[in-house]
């Protein structure tokens, strides 16, 4: 028998279906209410809102649970050598690829690699300290200008195309614009190097000196991209989608996730980890003090790297990261004093009732800086960095909503509580 909810306005009683997830989550279809009622539902945030059906991602907040298309995260982290690009395919089409068809993903990303030379010729007159998310997103945007074939949102045939070159070429994107911070010449991708190797080499080789990539510095990169690889409806997500939604290119659409991203309360707070890490570093405040300020109900500031919209028990990418953490950093030779105060923070929180009764635990921002850090990425490249791991994830709800054929334009209403009618009082007649 299907399962319905009763919702009883006044005298009016109806009934409303409920949805059932395939790992036992349950919803209750609204989608009608506006129709039967006149009302509409009030959800600021959305917070109680499921916006689509999607068969990509699935998160247990309560259990700290994140599975790819039904794999558990830590089994892709787990593997000797971990592979984004097997999970950015994954993702993207829905099944582990075979031999072939990941041999042939990886040609199209080698084949797309290369920016075009009227993108790179604009962004020589930016400034130097432009910020990176900035220009990523603005050369999102600008590979639309060049790749006008790309354009048609119902071409499958192109699909895997466009694909192939933003995930390529938005790796050209964030090396050239960290070359460019430092004034260092522009160092074009390696066809014969994987996807993480030819990253570390546009970002840090030079014109006459090839960087060297320690496997154990690669396979880090791996896993850091593998974890930020997809999460569901997120905000940056979610924005995807809203763009996606009106039949948007997948460039354009891209290109407004890294604006969201951008923000300090979602993809931005692992520049703010590091900051708060270095500052308490640098004896601008001690742990404790800090704790103590993000307690402060009238002080602003949060301990960042802390807290989750889904996850009330621990975010499964904060474990793996912490024990990468422990144990690239000794694998490279490098101590960084910030991982043992982040260490002390995390301790502290966790045995602090405000952040036990709240659920607060480290997210995936509290470890992932200090893993880029040591791999020689510089701060205002982090949130580049998260990114570039998003983008499979991106491609794939994009996709799945434009193949859905019951997908329509997202367009949220509101309760409006604004000025009742009044009348339009010349300039002359306005009181001061
Ligand atoms: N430090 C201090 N207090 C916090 C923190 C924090 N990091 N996070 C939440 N709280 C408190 C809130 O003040 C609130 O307290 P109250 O109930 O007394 O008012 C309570 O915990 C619930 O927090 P909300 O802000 O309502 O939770 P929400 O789900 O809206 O926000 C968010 C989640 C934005 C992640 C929040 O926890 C936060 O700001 N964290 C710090 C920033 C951060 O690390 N962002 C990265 C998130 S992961 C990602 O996007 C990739």
């Amino acid at each position: 028998m299907k399962e319905s909810a009763i919702l009883q306005i006044g005298d009016q009683r109806i009934e409303l279906p409920v949805i059932h997830g395939s790992e036992g989550g349950k919803s209750i279809d609204i989608s009608g209410l506006l129709a039967k009622t006149g009302l509409t539902s009030y959800d600021p945030a959305l917070a109680n809102t499921a916006i689509c059906k999607s068969a990509i991602t699935y998160i247990d907040g309560d259990k700290g649970i994140l599975r790819y298309r039904g794999i558990a995260v830590e089994e892709f982290t787990a593997q000797p050598t971990p592979n984004f690009v097997e999970v950015a395919w994954l993702l993207i089409f829905g099944h582990l690829p075979t031999f072939s068809e990941l041999d042939h993903f990886r040609d199209q990303l080698t084949t797309h690699e290369l920016l075009h030379e009227d993108v790179r010729d604009v962004y020589q007159h930016i400034p130097a300290d432009a910020p990176p998310m900035a220009i990523l997103s603005a050369a999102l945007n600008h590979l639309a200008c060049v790749h006008k074939n790309y354009l048609n949102v119902d071409d499958p045939e192109s699909f895997l195309e466009v694909t192939a070159s933003i995930i390529s070429q938005v790796r050209t994107i964030a090396a050239f614009s960290f070359r460019r911070s430092k004034g260092l010449p522009h160092m074009y991708p390696d066809p014969r190097l994987r996807y993480c190797a030819n990253f570390l080499h546009m970002m840090f080789s030079s014109p006459y000196q090839q960087y060297e990539i320690r496997p154990e510095v690669e396979d880090a990169l791996n896993l850091l991209f593998i974890l930020h690889a997809d999460h569901e409806q997120n905000c940056s997500t979610s924005t995807v989608r809203t763009v996606g939604s009106a039949k948007a290119n997948l460039f354009s659409s891209c290109a407004a996730g890294v604006s969201a991203l951008w923000g300090p309360l979602h993809g931005g707070a692992n520049v703010k980890v590091v900051e708060m890490l270095e500052r308490i570093y640098e004896g601008g405040m001690t742990p404790q003090q800090c704790i103590n300020n993000a307690k402060d109900k009238d002080n602003p500031f949060r301990l960042f790297g802390f807290g989750h919209r889904v996850y009330r028990n621990f975010d499964p990418r904060a474990k793996v990261l912490r024990e990468a953490c422990d144990r690239v950093l000794p694998n490279i030779d490098r101590q960084d004093p910030l991982l043992d105060i982040a260490r002390e923070l995390e301790s502290l929180a966790l045995n602090d009732d405000y952040f036990v009764e709240r659920n607060l635990y480290p997210n995936v921002d509290f470890y992932s800086g200090i893993l880029l850090r040591a791999i020689g990425i510089p701060t205002n490249m982090f949130t580049v960095c998260f990114a570039i791991g998003r983008l499979p994830g991106w491609i794939a709800q994009w996709k799945e909503q434009n193949e859905d054929p019951g997908s329509r334009i997202i367009r949220p209403r509101q309760v409006y509580v604004g000025n009742t009618q009044t009348g339009y009082v010349p300039i002359t007649n306005r009181e001061v």
